[in-house]
Protein backbone atom coordinates (compact mmCIF):
# COMPACT_ATOMS: atom_id res chain seq x y z
CA UNK A 1 0.00 0.00 0.00
CA UNK A 2 0.97 3.77 -0.84
CA UNK A 3 -0.72 5.89 1.77
CA UNK A 4 -0.30 9.69 1.28
CA UNK A 5 -1.54 11.48 4.45
CA UNK A 6 -2.27 15.12 3.40
CA UNK A 7 -3.67 18.04 5.71
CA UNK A 8 -7.33 18.29 4.86
CA UNK A 9 -10.07 17.32 2.62
CA UNK A 10 -9.12 19.85 -0.14
CA UNK A 11 -5.49 18.06 -0.53
CA UNK A 12 -6.68 14.80 -0.25
CA UNK A 13 -9.10 15.74 -3.26
CA UNK A 14 -6.04 17.35 -5.19
CA UNK A 15 -4.12 14.36 -5.12
CA UNK A 16 -6.67 12.27 -5.95
CA UNK A 17 -7.54 13.76 -8.59
CA UNK A 18 -3.42 13.72 -9.85
CA UNK A 19 -3.39 10.34 -9.97
CA UNK A 20 -6.72 9.45 -11.77
CA UNK A 21 -5.25 12.37 -14.43
CA UNK A 22 -1.73 10.75 -15.03
CA UNK A 23 -3.46 6.84 -15.20
CA UNK A 24 -5.90 8.84 -18.19
CA UNK A 25 -2.81 10.93 -19.14
CA UNK A 26 -1.02 7.43 -19.54
CA UNK A 27 -3.97 5.10 -21.07
CA UNK A 28 -6.40 7.75 -22.79
CA UNK A 29 -8.76 4.69 -23.11
CA UNK A 30 -8.32 3.84 -19.66
CA UNK A 31 -11.31 2.01 -17.85
CA UNK A 32 -11.82 3.56 -14.38
CA UNK A 33 -14.12 2.34 -11.31
CA UNK A 34 -15.78 5.26 -10.22
CA UNK A 35 -17.41 5.80 -6.48
CA UNK A 36 -20.08 8.33 -5.08
CA UNK A 37 -20.57 9.17 -1.21
CA UNK A 38 -19.43 12.60 -0.29
CA UNK A 39 -15.90 12.39 -0.41
CA UNK A 40 -14.85 11.47 -3.93
CA UNK A 41 -16.77 14.86 -4.99
CA UNK A 42 -13.87 17.28 -4.27
CA UNK A 43 -12.00 14.94 -6.45
CA UNK A 44 -14.61 15.18 -9.36
CA UNK A 45 -14.41 19.00 -8.96
CA UNK A 46 -10.50 18.76 -9.39
CA UNK A 47 -10.91 16.80 -12.63
CA UNK A 48 -13.37 19.00 -13.83
CA UNK A 49 -10.73 22.07 -13.34
CA UNK A 50 -7.96 19.61 -14.95
CA UNK A 51 -10.61 18.91 -18.24
CA UNK A 52 -11.63 22.92 -18.25
CA UNK A 53 -7.80 23.60 -18.04
CA UNK A 54 -7.03 20.91 -21.31
CA UNK A 55 -4.83 18.82 -18.85
CA UNK A 56 -7.10 15.36 -19.74
CA UNK A 57 -9.56 14.93 -22.10
CA UNK A 58 -12.59 12.04 -21.09
CA UNK A 59 -13.52 11.46 -24.54
CA UNK A 60 -12.17 7.76 -25.13
CA UNK A 61 -12.44 7.00 -21.18
CA UNK A 62 -14.43 4.33 -20.09
CA UNK A 63 -16.16 4.18 -16.24
CA UNK A 64 -17.71 1.74 -14.57
CA UNK A 65 -19.54 2.69 -11.53
CA UNK A 66 -19.16 0.30 -8.04
CA UNK A 67 -22.61 0.48 -6.71
CA UNK A 68 -26.09 1.52 -7.35
CA UNK A 69 -29.56 1.68 -4.84
CA UNK A 70 -32.28 -0.51 -5.96
CA UNK A 71 -35.86 0.87 -6.77
CA UNK A 72 -34.20 3.92 -7.64
CA UNK A 73 -35.11 5.33 -11.53
CA UNK A 74 -31.68 7.17 -12.93
CA UNK A 75 -32.94 10.44 -12.69
CA UNK A 76 -34.15 10.44 -8.47
CA UNK A 77 -31.71 12.95 -7.27
CA UNK A 78 -30.05 10.41 -5.10
CA UNK A 79 -29.50 7.71 -7.31
CA UNK A 80 -26.09 7.14 -8.06
CA UNK A 81 -26.31 7.45 -11.75
CA UNK A 82 -27.53 11.20 -11.28
CA UNK A 83 -24.66 11.78 -8.78
CA UNK A 84 -22.49 10.48 -11.53
CA UNK A 85 -24.01 13.25 -14.26
CA UNK A 86 -24.59 15.91 -11.95
CA UNK A 87 -20.65 15.68 -10.20
CA UNK A 88 -18.53 14.27 -13.29
CA UNK A 89 -20.35 13.79 -16.37
CA UNK A 90 -22.16 16.49 -17.08
CA UNK A 91 -18.90 18.74 -16.94
CA UNK A 92 -16.46 16.84 -18.63
CA UNK A 93 -16.46 15.36 -22.91
CA UNK A 94 -17.25 11.46 -21.84
CA UNK A 95 -19.10 9.75 -24.16
CA UNK A 96 -22.02 8.70 -21.94
CA UNK A 97 -22.79 5.67 -24.11
CA UNK A 98 -19.00 4.98 -21.92
CA UNK A 99 -20.11 4.91 -18.79
CA UNK A 100 -21.65 1.91 -16.40
CA UNK A 101 -23.70 1.51 -13.56
CA UNK A 102 -25.83 -1.53 -12.10
CA UNK A 103 -29.59 -0.76 -13.39
CA UNK A 104 -31.04 -0.69 -9.87
CA UNK A 105 -34.82 -0.92 -11.38
CA UNK A 106 -33.85 -4.40 -12.41
CA UNK A 107 -35.80 -6.70 -10.21
CA UNK A 108 -33.95 -9.86 -10.83
CA UNK A 109 -30.97 -9.54 -9.40
CA UNK A 110 -29.49 -12.59 -10.66
CA UNK A 111 -30.24 -10.75 -14.42
CA UNK A 112 -28.85 -7.76 -13.13
CA UNK A 113 -25.02 -9.14 -11.64
CA UNK A 114 -24.90 -11.79 -14.56
CA UNK A 115 -25.10 -8.17 -17.07
CA UNK A 116 -22.74 -5.83 -14.88
CA UNK A 117 -20.23 -8.27 -14.46
CA UNK A 118 -20.25 -9.43 -18.14
CA UNK A 119 -20.09 -5.52 -18.58
CA UNK A 120 -16.99 -5.04 -16.41
CA UNK A 121 -15.21 -8.12 -18.39
CA UNK A 122 -16.43 -6.61 -21.75
CA UNK A 123 -13.92 -3.28 -21.00
CA UNK A 124 -11.16 -5.88 -19.83
CA UNK A 125 -11.59 -5.37 -16.21
CA UNK A 126 -10.57 -1.80 -14.48
CA UNK A 127 -7.64 -0.23 -14.54
CA UNK A 128 -8.02 2.29 -11.78
CA UNK A 129 -10.45 1.83 -9.15
CA UNK A 130 -11.67 4.60 -6.70
CA UNK A 131 -13.32 3.76 -3.24
CA UNK A 132 -14.48 5.53 -0.63
CA UNK A 133 -14.63 3.99 2.67
CA UNK A 134 -18.02 3.17 4.62
CA UNK A 135 -17.24 3.87 8.78
CA UNK A 136 -17.93 0.86 9.02
CA UNK A 137 -15.16 -0.36 6.68
CA UNK A 138 -17.63 -1.31 3.75
CA UNK A 139 -16.06 -0.57 0.01
CA UNK A 140 -19.00 -0.22 -2.78
CA UNK A 141 -21.53 -1.65 -0.83
CA UNK A 142 -19.41 -4.84 0.66
CA UNK A 143 -20.46 -4.33 4.40
CA UNK A 144 -19.50 -6.25 6.91
CA UNK A 145 -20.14 -10.04 6.52
CA UNK A 146 -19.65 -13.46 6.98
CA UNK A 147 -17.36 -13.74 3.67
CA UNK A 148 -15.96 -11.41 1.47
CA UNK A 149 -18.13 -11.29 -1.98
CA UNK A 150 -17.02 -12.40 -5.28
CA UNK A 151 -18.62 -10.37 -7.84
CA UNK A 152 -22.07 -8.00 -8.39
CA UNK A 153 -24.54 -8.67 -6.15
CA UNK A 154 -27.53 -7.51 -4.41
CA UNK A 155 -27.29 -6.45 -0.62
CA UNK A 156 -29.70 -5.42 2.07
CA UNK A 157 -28.02 -2.12 3.40
CA UNK A 158 -26.93 -2.33 7.25
CA UNK A 159 -28.73 -0.41 9.79
CA UNK A 160 -25.29 1.61 10.21
CA UNK A 161 -25.59 2.45 6.09
CA UNK A 162 -28.88 3.69 5.80
CA UNK A 163 -28.19 5.95 9.18
CA UNK A 164 -24.93 6.91 7.34
CA UNK A 165 -27.26 7.46 4.02
CA UNK A 166 -30.29 9.43 5.97
CA UNK A 167 -28.84 12.55 5.45
CA UNK A 168 -28.86 12.77 1.63
CA UNK A 169 -32.58 11.50 1.98
CA UNK A 170 -35.74 13.37 3.90
CA UNK A 171 -36.03 11.15 6.21
CA UNK A 172 -34.02 7.52 7.14
CA UNK A 173 -37.06 5.43 6.03
CA UNK A 174 -36.67 6.86 2.41
CA UNK A 175 -33.37 5.40 2.41
CA UNK A 176 -33.68 2.42 -0.08
CA UNK A 177 -32.88 -0.89 2.01
CA UNK A 178 -30.93 -2.54 -0.98
CA UNK A 179 -28.37 -2.21 -3.41
CA UNK A 180 -26.13 -3.62 -6.53
CA UNK A 181 -22.79 -3.91 -5.79
CA UNK A 182 -19.50 -5.03 -7.61
CA UNK A 183 -18.07 -7.54 -5.20
CA UNK A 184 -14.99 -8.06 -3.32
CA UNK A 185 -13.63 -9.66 -6.24
CA UNK A 186 -14.44 -7.08 -9.05
CA UNK A 187 -12.77 -4.89 -7.19
CA UNK A 188 -9.80 -6.79 -6.42
CA UNK A 189 -9.32 -7.29 -9.78
CA UNK A 190 -8.47 -3.64 -10.51
CA UNK A 191 -4.92 -2.91 -11.99
CA UNK A 192 -4.73 -0.41 -9.44
CA UNK A 193 -7.26 0.88 -6.39
CA UNK A 194 -7.41 4.30 -4.90
CA UNK A 195 -9.09 4.56 -1.83
CA UNK A 196 -9.97 8.30 -0.56
CA UNK A 197 -10.88 9.26 2.89
CA UNK A 198 -11.18 12.18 5.12
CA UNK A 199 -12.45 12.93 8.43
CA UNK A 200 -12.57 11.43 12.57
CA UNK A 201 -15.16 9.47 11.37
CA UNK A 202 -13.51 7.35 9.27
CA UNK A 203 -10.38 7.18 11.31
CA UNK A 204 -11.14 3.65 13.00
CA UNK A 205 -11.62 2.01 10.04
CA UNK A 206 -8.76 3.26 8.08
CA UNK A 207 -6.93 1.79 11.46
CA UNK A 208 -9.06 -1.40 10.76
CA UNK A 209 -8.09 -1.84 7.36
CA UNK A 210 -4.45 -0.81 7.61
CA UNK A 211 -3.38 -2.30 10.66
CA UNK A 212 -5.88 -4.74 11.17
CA UNK A 213 -6.56 -8.38 9.75
CA UNK A 214 -7.39 -9.35 6.94
CA UNK A 215 -11.56 -10.08 8.06
CA UNK A 216 -14.81 -9.57 5.78
CA UNK A 217 -15.85 -7.78 9.29
CA UNK A 218 -13.63 -5.08 7.66
CA UNK A 219 -14.26 -5.55 3.74
CA UNK A 220 -11.60 -2.93 3.70
CA UNK A 221 -9.35 -5.06 4.85
CA UNK A 222 -8.37 -7.40 2.14
CA UNK A 223 -7.20 -4.27 0.52
CA UNK A 224 -3.71 -5.39 2.34
CA UNK A 225 -3.90 -8.24 -0.33
CA UNK A 226 -3.41 -6.64 -3.33
CA UNK A 227 -0.15 -4.92 -4.83
CA UNK A 228 -1.01 -1.87 -6.23
CA UNK A 229 -3.32 0.30 -3.93
CA UNK A 230 -2.92 4.07 -3.24
CA UNK A 231 -4.54 5.52 -0.20
CA UNK A 232 -4.96 9.54 0.23
CA UNK A 233 -6.74 9.99 3.22
CA UNK A 234 -6.21 13.30 5.66
CA UNK A 235 -4.70 14.16 9.30
CA UNK A 236 -8.01 13.21 10.72
CA UNK A 237 -9.09 9.97 9.17
CA UNK A 238 -5.13 8.89 9.59
CA UNK A 239 -4.78 9.61 13.43
CA UNK A 240 -5.19 6.36 14.69
CA UNK A 241 -3.04 4.72 12.33
CA UNK A 242 -0.53 7.47 12.47
CA UNK A 243 -0.70 7.97 16.23
P1 LIG B 1 -18.89 9.00 2.17
O1 LIG B 1 -19.23 7.49 1.91
O2 LIG B 1 -17.85 9.36 1.14
O3 LIG B 1 -20.18 9.74 1.95
O4 LIG B 1 -18.35 9.11 3.55
C1 LIG B 1 -18.19 6.60 1.68
C2 LIG B 1 -18.73 5.22 1.49
O5 LIG B 1 -19.72 4.88 2.17
O6 LIG B 1 -18.17 4.48 0.68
Amino acid sequence: MRIYTVKDYDAMSAKAAEIIAAQMISKPNSVLGLATGSTPIGTYQNLIKKYNDGIIDFSEIRTANLDEYKGLTPDHDQSYAYFMRTNLFDHVNIDMANTNIPNGLVEDAEEECKRYDAVIDALGGVDLQLLGIGNNGHIGFNEPAEAFANGTHSIKLTDNTIEANARFFASKDDVPKYAYTMGIRNIMQAKAILLVASGEAKADAMYKTICGPITPEVPASILQLHSNVFIVADEAAMSKVNK
